[in-house]
């Protein structure tokens, strides 16, 4: 009797055809959201020191870049603008302008008449002075004063023609009240994809910088209303609740740290799962591509197969072109 074992996992793994036949999972161009910043002006494609690779459009540029996502076959594209201090005060009320940036970016891609699902954000920070995702009243990020802000915020992004409200404030009962809101304005097939589960993370710098909420922030932090990163039974009551009041897909964000909260809720919920992999793990990874320490194309896909794998339905990621360009040529 040989010691050796009977079943060998590498058999299959000597070739690429039985490589290819126990492969489990697959990264296709339809798992890709790829979010977008958008700045005033024209002809305007700003670099964003802290993101390589990533830019934010002026109008007249978004439709150019927008257009080759589309034939590259990315379904969905979340838009956020970067406001200028001008435009900001204490209570953010350029968030519901019908002429504000966000609502003439949604306006630019809804006429382009596109295979396209347009994602507006809903929050306040890139409005605010203060850099908080709610109103500031004594020091304090109020809840319900901010979610009836947040549903006129919504409602407006679905006048100029958005297809999917994305709530990234993380207050209490948006959901609901973003749902009944919409409904009551005639918006009841615009979705719902709640960041559900939003962590109060250091991975949001870079995106701090790329819609200028970094500076009104300042030293200030979001833990009153985002989660704490050591807590993942709290993360199944946020998606439970925001199941509950209508949400049709939920977010987990950041997303590598997180794998384990999207498998959770992918197994506890069976609902439509996305994972945003945010700016910080965009700028760690590029950072290292950059030096040479990591191989662009390889990291690029490994880090977005293991959403898949961890569960999501999709991806909204900084890379979807790039990661599209690739899986193309595959
Ligand atoms: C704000 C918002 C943030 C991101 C998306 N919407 C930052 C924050 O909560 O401070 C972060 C996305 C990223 O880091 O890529 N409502």
């Amino acid at each position: 009797m040989s010691s050796y074992p009977q079943t060998r996992l590498r058999r299959p793994r000597q070739q690429d055809w039985s490589r290819r036949l126990v492969c489990e999972q697959k990264l296709s161009v339809n798992d890709l959201i790829w979010p977008i910043f958008v700045c005033p002006g024209t002809n305007k494609r700003e670099p964003i020191d802290s993101m390589p690779g990533v830019f934010r459009y002026s109008l007249d540029e978004l439709a150019p870049a927008v257009k080759e996502a589309v034939e590259l076959g990315i379904p969905a594209v979340a838009l956020f603008p970067a406001t200028p201090p001008d435009k900001k005060s204490s209570d953010g009320e350029e968030a519901y302008n019908p002429d504000n940036l966000m609502c003439s970016a949604i306006r630019v891609l809804k006429n382009l008449n596109l295979n396209l699902g347009i994602i507006a954000d809903v929050a306040l920070d890139p409005y605010t002075t203060h850099g908080q995702d709610g109103l500031v009243r004594d020091g304090y990020v109020v809840n319900d004063e901010s979610v009836n802000v947040l549903c006129r915020q919504a409602v407006t992004q679905a006048e100029a023609g958005c297809d999917l409200i994305a709530p990234s404030d993380m207050m209490d009962g948006r959901i609901g009240a973003i749902r009944q809101a919409l409904d009551a304005a005639g918006f009841e097939n615009v979705l719902i994809m709640s960041y559900a589960a939003k962590y109060a993370s250091a991975f949001y710098g870079p995106f701090r910088d790329a819609v200028g909420s970094a500076g009104s922030l300042g030293s200030g932090d979001k833990r009153t209303y985002q989660m704490d990163p050591a807590n993942s039974d709290e993360a199944m009551r946020e998606v439970a609740f925001d199941l509950e009041e209508g949400a049709d897909f939920v977010m987990v964000k950041p997303g590598m740290p997180y794998l384990d909260i999207i498998r959770r809720i992918h197994d506890q919920f069976q609902v439509p799962t996305f994972a945003y992999q945010v700016s910080g793990e965009y700028a760690m990874m590029m950072g290292a591509i950059e030096r040479g320490w990591l191989d662009r194309d390889k990291t690029m896909l490994e880090s977005l197969i293991a959403f898949k794998r961890a569960g999501a339905s999709g991806i909204l990621t900084y890379f979807a072109v790039e990661a599209a360009r690739l899986l193309q040529q595959q």
